[in-house]
């Protein structure tokens, strides 16, 4: 049986910080309210104008491949879990294609806000399962600074920009991802969502008048759902697979808020040393937080180690998977 296999990763930060002390000069909020409400510290912004989200997800893909020894000829295949997308169209996949030089690769972009990422892999892991292809690129990645309203203190402290990559490759010895669960809800869609700029409501006078080229966001709404629904596919996840929380070891869950994470971990029972955290130094990147967060804790993984991904985002969208370590 052929498995999609995590075999290596990248990341990429551009240089710019917005720290707590920053928020407090753009709105009324505190640096402890940040703190205690969200655990975030910092975030990365992409300042340069020239630059888009294009260019972080070809930061990553390089820094993946400056650590792995394979040609870029080689890819088959690019998709890019995002929100921020450099264009409504061509995709960003296509772009970054180009950009690389991956003359053999076909691709697309995944919008599921920040599940962008699970959503891509399990995806991908398709392709790999059934033989089809056997590189490819699964990015998450995204510029929320381009969407955020930073006179809106409800949203504006908890966003970054940042870019993270996997790539997946077959393996028949067991590791790559076992199982998933893949949610979706569209009546959460009034929860969290952009308004302007679709088929629904072009850009305007009016839709900038609006402010609805913003993220918008019901925060207390948001986060009771996402403790259920990333605890709840969890659960259902260990169950169908016969395994208990123990067995785990470890979850790299998506970085929204710290307390939803302590919520996740508590309801499931895996002990809060086998959650993966970075949100104190990225906040909230979207798409970019699970693939960031293995590319941080590289060093913790071993080869047949249990891992739960989770996220859950606009959409609503959410789900987990159950992956085992490569290497
Ligand atoms: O990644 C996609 C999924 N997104 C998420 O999972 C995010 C989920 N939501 C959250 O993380 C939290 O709901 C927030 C961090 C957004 C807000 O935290 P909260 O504990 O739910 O706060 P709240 O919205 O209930 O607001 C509590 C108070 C309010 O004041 P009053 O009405 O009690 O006087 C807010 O106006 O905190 C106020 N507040 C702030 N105060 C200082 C809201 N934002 C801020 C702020 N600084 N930045």
């Amino acid at each position: 049986m052929i498995r999609a296999a995590i075999t290596g990763i990248g990341g990429y930060l551009p240089e710019g910080i917005l720290t707590n002390k920053d928020m407090e000069e753009l709105v009324d909020t505190s640096e402890e309210w940040i703190i205690t409400r969200t655990g975030i510290q910092k975030r990365h912004i992409l300042k340069d104008p020239d630059k888009a989200n294009s260019d972080m997800v070809v930061g990553a893909i390089q820094n993946l491949l400056s650590r792995k020894n394979i040609d870029v000829e080689e890819i088959d295949m690019i998709i890019v879990g995002t929100v921020t997308a450099d264009y409504p169209f061509p995709d960003t996949a296509n772009l970054v294609a180009h950009k690389i030089g991956a003359k053999n690769a076909f691709g697309y972009d995944i919008n599921a806000a920040c599940s962008g990422f699970i959503y891509s892999l399990v995806t991908a892991s398709k392709f790999i399962e059934t033989g089809t292809y056997k590189k490819i690129l699964v990015v998450g990645s995204d510029q929320m600074s381009s969407i955020i309203n930073y006179k809106d203190r409800t949203t504006c402290i908890l966003f970054g920009d940042g870019a993270g990559v996997v790539l997946l490759e077959p393996n028949e010895e067991g590791p790559g991802v076992q199982d998933s669960i893949l949610r979706a809800e569209g009546a959460g869609w009034e929860y969290l969502h952009m308004k302007g700029g679709g088929s629904k409501n072009p850009a305007s006078a009016e839709t900038i008048a609006n402010d609805w080229h913003y993220v918008y966001q019901e925060g207390k709404t948001v986060f009771k759902a996402a403790v259920k629904g990333m605890s709840e596919s969890i659960h259902d996840l260990l169950v169908r697979n016969n395994l208990t929380h123990e067995d785990i070891d470890w979850m790299v869950p998506h970085q929204a808020n710290k307390r939803i994470l302590s919520s996740v971990a508590n309801y499931v029972g895996i002990d809060m040393d086998k959650v993966l955290i970075n949100i104190e130094k990225y906040g909230n990147t979207t798409a970019g937080t699970i693939p960031l967060c293995l590319w941080d804790y590289e060093s913790k993984f071993k080869k047949g180690d249990k891992i739960i991904l989770t996220a859950f985002g606009g959409g609503f969208t959410w789900g987990s998977i159950l992956l085992e370590w490569a290497y």
